[in-house]
């Protein structure tokens, strides 16, 4: 199965995803995951990458689909793969049409998960993750089970990302609409768009995501 979650930032795209690995069995590609860990790592692209994310922006094409491109040759997305975050432009949705044609591949479907501007913001500047297994949590939507221990791994380290503040999220949701959601449409003339109420809650938006690819 290939799937594109698309949503504006904070719509619970990365949240589904893991819930999406845990049920089909194929890897998560998050291009913000990948350029965090390129940040964090200090590679090239994480140097051209870092203040780019740090001002909300969205980092250059050419990086994100070199690196998506190199990802989705690796052995876990034989059986298929999430992309989480990408593509996020024309260019990036014309360059994965082109990548998959030429590997023989489809998607199966992108998934519009659909959720006001205005809850976004407290659902950003709550969220934190395990430092550990990255496991994603939030100060009041998604608690862990035993305080500061993390469900998955046992971790008691937890991180909170650079760009989710009130301001950076407000020109990360800038360029979402400018940017990105002209691929809704794009995906609609396909017949490939499916949509889900991304303001239901979490154990409902995993039930719609999988009614829809049920019923699709
Ligand atoms: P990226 O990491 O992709 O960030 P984003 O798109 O802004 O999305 P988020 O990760 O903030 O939100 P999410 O939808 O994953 O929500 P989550 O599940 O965590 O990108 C970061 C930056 O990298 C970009 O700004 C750009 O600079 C760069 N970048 C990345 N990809 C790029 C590309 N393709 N091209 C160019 N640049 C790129 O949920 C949020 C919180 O809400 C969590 O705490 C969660 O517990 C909670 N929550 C989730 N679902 C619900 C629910 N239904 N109800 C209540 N709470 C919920
Ligand atoms: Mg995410």
């Amino acid at each position: 199965m290939r799937l594109i979650l698309l949503g504006p930032p904070g719509a619970g795209k990365g949240t589904q995803a893991q819930r999406l690995v845990d049920r089909y069995g194929i890897a998560q590609l998050s291009t913000g995951d990948m350029l965090r860990a390129a940040v964090a790592a200090g590679t090239e692209v994480g140097l051209r990458a870092k203040a780019v994310m740090e001002a909300g922006d969205l980092v250059s094409d050419d990086i994100v689909v070199g690196i998506i491109a190199d990802r989705v040759e690796q052995d876990d997305c034989q059986n298929g793969f999430i992309l989480d975050g990408f593509p996020r432009t024309l260019a990036q949705a014309e360059a994965l049409e082109q990548m998959l044609a030429e590997k023989s591949l489809q998607l199966n479907a992108v998934i519009e998960m659909q959720v006001d501007d205005a809850a976004l913001i407290g659902r950003i500047t709550g969220r934190y993750t395990c430092a550990a297994c990255g496991a994603g949590y939030h100060d009041r939507n998604l608690q862990p089970k035993v305080a500061g221990i993390c469900d998955k791994c046992g971790g008691a380290d937890f991180n909170r990302r650079a760009d989710d503040n009130a301001e950076t999220v407000a020109l990360r949701l800038n360029a979402y609409h400018e940017q990105t959601a002209p691929l809704l449409p794009f995906y609609q003339k396909k017949g490939s768009l499916l949509a889900v109420d991304g303001m239901a809650d979490i154990d409902e938006v995993s039930g719609q995501i999988k009614a829809v690819l049920e019923a699709g």
